[in-house]
């Protein structure tokens, strides 16, 4: 197996408790890695490094981990501009856009959805995004969202049945057939193309008893839960999330202290998703209260042609640093390491002998400029899987 060796890494992000400095990020100056075949055989200082059949100078660029995006929705047709400028002109935010998107995503062909899913994870995988899950949601008859799961199996192993997106507008009059649907016989034909079950439960999408059934009938057939929850509100959603063990509660965006505490106490992570705050003008989640009660946070960009149309983590860290209380090192354990959680997975989010060789370089000392220079394209090298791709 051929080895490469990445030397002179200014300063690298690890995330590996073992090695580095006593931050978050155990971070080891002057850095170097050795890669074989998709993963890192070793890390520590350039001046110790082994030799490698081949050898990149990083030339004091700073290194992170790839990011770990772990929410999307991106198998999806059309897109929602005129949305965004009305929202932008006074309208609120409503979850009936999500409509306009079925309506597209139905019209669409496989090959017309697969090209726009491979356009925005190319889009992403520039921007330092090395991992990411896809949910379905924009299909929502049995065949159309199979076709979503298996579209987006050929790009991630990530991959998650959202049929509890909305009810579509043609079981509008009947709730209840559509909870039926997306618990027995979609179920059946989805659960195995996907690994996560996902419900939006909030006003106007799922209720609380709604959520439960969708997400224990998912878990019945090996699907591991996560829920989108208290995006728009106050809700059932994230105590839910804990109550059933998912792996996440994303948005978390309207919580009472009791949410806090299930948090808390629980192991599921609250993913949040400052791109959803930014394009529906609505009040930041606060990481701050979550982080002092000891709650496990991830950051990702909920890409989604309706509210939330980024693809970028830095621009989410920036959000989180500058609204939502985090410092920067904490913003960039979310958005790697966090989201490696979220999705339970070890071998994603730290640069460890073992772990996937997911690795950005950074034009910049430190990665605290992600948070310090937002907007600017840092991200100057990736490689996914030991494999170099930008
Ligand atoms: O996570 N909350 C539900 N789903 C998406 C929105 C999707 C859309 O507006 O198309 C979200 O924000
Ligand atoms: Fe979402």
């Amino acid at each position: 197996m051929s080895s490469t060796l990445i030397t002179h890494i200014g300063s690298l992000v690890t995330n590996d408790p073992g090695t580095g400095d006593d931050s978050i990020l155990h971070v080891i100056k002057d850095a170097a890695v050795v890669i074989e075949g998709e993963r890192y055989a070793w890390v520590g200082r350039a001046e110790d490094a082994p030799d490698a059949d081949t050898v990149h100078d990083a030339e004091g660029r700073a290194g992170i981990p790839g990011f770990v995006d772990s929410h999307s929705h991106l198998v999806f047709a059309g897109d929602r501009t005129a949305e965004f400028n009305a929202r932008m002109s006074g309208q609120p935010y409503a979850a009936g856009g999500i409509r306009t998107t079925v309506a597209a995503t139905r019209a669409a062909t496989d090959e017309e959805l697969e090209a726009n899913l491979a356009r925005h994870i190319a889009e992403a995988l520039r921007q330092g995004t090395t991992t990411i899950e896809v949910k379905s949601g924009y299909g929502l008859t049995t065949d159309d969202e199979v076709r979503a799961l298996r579209i987006a199996g050929r790009h991630t192993e990530d991959v998650t049945y959202l049929g509890a997106h909305i009810v579509p507008p043609e079981y509008a009059d009947d709730p209840a057939s559509y909870v039926d649907l997306v618990t027995g016989e979609m179920l059946d034909a989805c659960a195995p193309h996907a690994r996560w079950v996902d419900v939006f439960c909030e006003k106007g999408a799922f209720d609380g008893d709604q959520a439960r059934a969708i997400l224990t009938a998912g878990m019945a057939q090996d699907l591991i839960p996560r829920v989108h929850a208290n995006q728009l509100g106050y809700g059932p959603g994230v105590q839910l999330a804990v109550e059933l063990g998912a792996a996440s509660a994303d948005h978390c965006t309207h919580l009472t202290d009791a949410d806090v505490e299930a948090l808390a106490q629980g192991t599921t992570v609250a993913t949040l998703l400052p791109g959803a705050e930014f394009s529906t003008r609505a009040q930041w989640p606060d990481a701050r209260r979550l982080l002092d009660a000891g709650v496990t946070v991830a950051l990702s960009t909920d890409c989604n042609p309706g509210s939330s149309y980024t693809s970028s983590m830095p621009f989410c860290i920036a959000l989180a640093v500058r609204d939502m209380g985090m410092t920067p090192d904490e913003a960039l354990w979310a958005a790697t390491a966090g989201g490696a959680a979220a999705l339970r997975s070890s071998s994603e989010g730290r640069v460890t002998p073992g772990a996937h060789a997911d690795l950005v370089l950074l034009d910049a000392p430190s990665h605290v400029h992600l948070a310090y220079r937002p907007g600017v394209p840092l991200v100057s090298d990736v490689w996914r899987h030991g494999r170099k791709c930008a």
